[in-house]
């Protein structure tokens, strides 16, 4: 399996080797981190060459709007023949802490997906209170898209497998009244990924711990047990669109 979403940074995790290990062991091979900001643009970058399983996403997250765009498209040139570098991301808009600076989200998401367009990388798409704009910004460009931890509704799940975008599925699922379920059962498994978004939102059993790439595996088994679908099926279609969208 390929965890297809996860932030294991330095900051987060004391030893990534033991991480990217413990995935390992539990059938996970390949980690996809996503960037958030400039400084862990750099950071994924050296990681990657630590560490043989640990590719990544170079991308300013709408938190972190006053990094300086340039230099990400210095450090995405730098390194656009990298096969470790899979995607712009993590990029999208945020509307749930303000609206206030909606203007300049708007700003910053466009100039990445001209990046991803320029350089010919999917984009993985972080989408909070801001299906609207997402929806529209998203069906002005032709881009292979990843709707990172969706959390939308049945008929934005329409529109999006329509466009041929997959959608992550993490550890959300699996919490008692998420409503995502009931979307997620109705949606072909040509469109889903797993991720982890690690290191928050561990699936259950381990719900409230830190989360790490291992616990895709209860998200592989929610599915699989959701949808009545053989686990060996869910493993391995999961993982072919994962390996289709990022060729890794
Ligand atoms: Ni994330």
């Amino acid at each position: 399996m390929i965890d297809t979403h996860a932030h294991l940074f330095n900051e987060y995790y004391d030893n990534i080797e033991e991480v990217l290990l413990r995935a390992k062991e539990n059938g996970i091979d390949k980690v996809v981190v996503a960037a958030d900001n400039i400084s862990s643009c750099y950071e994924v970058i050296e990681n990657s060459k630590k560490y043989d399983n640990y590719y990544y996403c170079l991308g300013i997250h709408p938190e972190d709007l006053d990094d300086d765009l340039s230099e990400l498209e210095r450090i995405i040139y730098d390194n656009k023949d990298d096969p470790k570098f899979v995607a712009i991301g993590e990029i999208g808009l945020d509307y749930y802490y303000t609206k206030e600076n909606k203007e300049k989200q708007i700003e910053v998401f466009r100039y990445q997906l001209e990046l991803a367009k320029k350089y010919n990388k999917p984009v993985v798409v972080h989408s909070r209170e801001a299906t609207k704009d997402i929806t529209d910004i998203l069906g002005e460009y032709d881009l292979v898209v990843d709707i990172h931890c969706f959390s939308g509704s049945k008929e934005t799940a329409d529109i999006y497998i329509k466009r041929g975008y997959y959608l992550g599925v993490g550890g959300v699922i699996t919490f008692k009244n998420a409503n995502i379920k009931n979307v997620i059962k109705d949606i072909p498994l040509d469109n889903l990924l797993l991720e982890t978004d690690s290191p928050y939102l561990s699936p259950e059993p381990n719900r409230g711990k830190p989360n790490e790439p291992a616990n895709v595996k209860y998200i592989a088994d929610f599915i699989s047990n959701l949808k009545g679908i053989d686990l060996e099926e869910i493993k391995d279609k999961t993982s072919k669109n994962a390996t289709k969208i990022f060729h890794i």
